[in-house]
């Protein structure tokens, strides 16, 4: 029987506050094509939620919340038909339209999901365990970077909106769309960081494929009609099913112009590989990583155990920025791992609706499991746990575990744990960290704790060539949205922010001319009598 404080964690979700409970399931059996939300009489997939149901005898029975469609290749390529025919090589009504249309159903899009708020959050609650201001923050998020988004296009729009003379040529340069795009979100972040691509893929022109994470894809049903009501036939469809059945086929074909795909590098070397012809498939990547803190003997240590904290265990460490390993020096070890586990301790672990939890049961299938092999393998080579109950497993739930001691040969030292298991590495010398990042497979962030201007300085340099974001007594994040957001090595490709993913997601294009008289003449008339829409000096206020 476990542990009367594990029991606990799924004590109330048959209790939940009305306005939280998912009762009856949600059956989903549409899916968005061409403009139509068409009906799958097909077979379905049972959405089991990571809250399960609490027995008397302290076991937890698995909670069926409702269904999706299990499409075959057919209906895949009738939403990739659809893209196409939307798209028409570039002729199509969407890439051709100005970006002030595009912008104003994307607006109108917006206003239409709004709507859909609490509904989206409930269900980011019950498919991925995710706590409600995490549910809430992350639909917001969304909102916010929509709406920078625009506002990045139209600065892009206005700067586009003039001629420029070289060496006797004159040009309009703009961006122009890619193509068809297919977007695979991951289940962290299923709503925002499929978004982070699906709308400025959108936006400059391209149309859309999108298929949901495996875990996460209702909580995109109460935003189709919107999707339907607000685009043009074509623009944006969706997909869901096997990867196997559904993306393959799309693969396959060689009609997917961009990539955009968040999750694991074997997925992305998997579809990157189906493309015949791969030198005309952009991809846009977001895969692993195993961010390191390094903690100097000079570090606040209250700030860096709340950091680390923050940055190891927010939506119990399933974040691909989470902090997935902390260098402490020797020197500060003990108070450091002492506060820590206390800290850890401390964090109310529950259902994610209620107030102030911080730790929730985990959504993948069979995660704890595999969470307590890591851990079991790093205790038989020596490490410890150091907070109590820390590691102990109840259904879907894991405590999280400080783990003492970790170092080199134990899987925990470098396998991304994605999970509440934070790993302590104690050193001596500064160059066992650095050598760590050196030979990591990832590169995306790391975080330094210490005071020292001369020692932060001399590692923030020989650092910047290894990662892509160095961060100064702070957590390792993707936000603020404005700012780039990307990896080295296996960790990325490509770089996304509301300013980048516009670039991503097009392609720079020019139309230019020797300057003769007579082309001056012709340029000047499509202007003036407004006959084009790309050579055009149009300025969106
Ligand atoms: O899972 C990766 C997310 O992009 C992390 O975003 O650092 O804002 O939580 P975040």
């Amino acid at each position: 029987m476990p542990a009367p404080t594990l029991t606990a964690v799924f004590h109330d979700a048959d209790t939940a506050p009305a306005e939280y409970r998912i009762d009856p399931p949600s059956e989903q059996c549409e899916y968005l094509c061409d403009g139509e939300l068409r009906h799958w009489p097909g077979p379905r997939q049972d959405v089991i939620s990571p809250l399960g149901r609490a027995l008397a005898d302290g076991t937890v029975e698995p909670r069926r919340i409702g269904s999706y469609p299990l499409l075959s290749e057919a209906e895949a390529m009738d939403t990739l038909q659809a893209a196409c025919r939307a798209y028409d090589h570039g002729r199509g009504a969407w890439p051709t339209m100005s970006v002030e249309q595009r912008i104003g159903h994307v607006q109108a899009f917006v206003v239409l999901m709004q709507a859909q708020r609490s509904e989206v959050v409930r269900r980011l609650m019950w498919e991925i365990g995710k706590t409600l201001p995490d549910a809430e923050k992350e639909f917001d998020r969304t909102v916010e970077y929509i709406a920078d988004t625009v506002e990045a296009l139209k600065e892009l729009d206005r700067a586009a909106s003039r001629l420029v003379i070289e060496e006797g040529v004159v040009a309009q340069i703009r961006r122009a769309p890619m193509g068809v795009v297919l977007c695979m979100g991951p289940y962290n972040y299923p709503l925002n960081e499929t978004f982070t691509t699906l709308i400025p893929a959108l936006i400059m022109g391209n149309t859309v494929i999108l298929k949901p994470p495996k875990l996460g894809v209702l909580l995109h049903q109460p935003l189709l009609q919107a999707f339907r009501d607000a685009f043009p036939p074509g623009v944006v469809n969706t997909v869901y099913g096997e990867g196997g059945e559904v993306i393959g086929p799309l693969m396959r074909s060689g009609r997917i112009d961009v990539l955009a795909f968040i999750g694991s590098s074997r997925v992305a070397d998997l579809l990157r590989r189906q493309h015949p012809r791969p030198h005309r498939l952009r991809c846009v990547l977001g895969l692993e990583a195993k961010n390191a803190a390094i903690v100097l003997p000079d570090a606040d240590i209250a700030l860096a155990v709340q950091e680390c904290v923050l940055g190891a265990l927010s939506f119990n460490g399933q974040r691909c920025t989470a902090l997935k390993i902390l260098f402490v020096h020797e020197s500060i070890a003990d108070a450091f791992v002492d506060k820590l586990a206390a800290a850890v301790a401390a964090l109310p672990a529950g259902l994610p609706w209620e107030p102030g939890v911080r730790i929730t049961p985990l959504p993948e299938p069979g995660k704890p499991e595999q969470l307590a092999q890591m851990l079991a393998d790093a205790l038989e080579r020596g490490a410890q746990v150091v907070n109590e109950g820390g590691g102990a497993v109840h259904h879907s739930f894991m405590a999280p575990a400080v783990v003492d001691h970790v170092g080199p040969g134990m899987r925990l030292y470098t396998e991304e744990q994605f999970g509440p298991i934070v790993p302590v590495v104690r050193f001596d010398d500064i160059a066992q960290p650095l050598q760590y990042v050196v030979e990591s497979d990832y590169g995306q962030q790391i975080s330094l704790f210490g005071e020292d201007p001369d020692t932060i300085a001399a590692l923030i340099d020989p650092l910047v060539n290894q990662v892509c974001r160095v961060n100064l007594n702070s957590q390792c994040q993707r936000g603020p949205d404005r700012f780039p957001f990307t990896g080295r090595k296996d960790s990325a490709e490509g770089t996304l922010s509301v300013h980048d993913a516009l670039r991503v997601f097009s392609i720079r294009t020019l139309v230019a001319a020797k300057t003769s008289a007579g082309n001056q003449r012709l340029m000047r008339t499509i202007l003036r009598q407004r006959k084009s829409r790309f050579l055009a000096t149009d300025f969106i206020l």
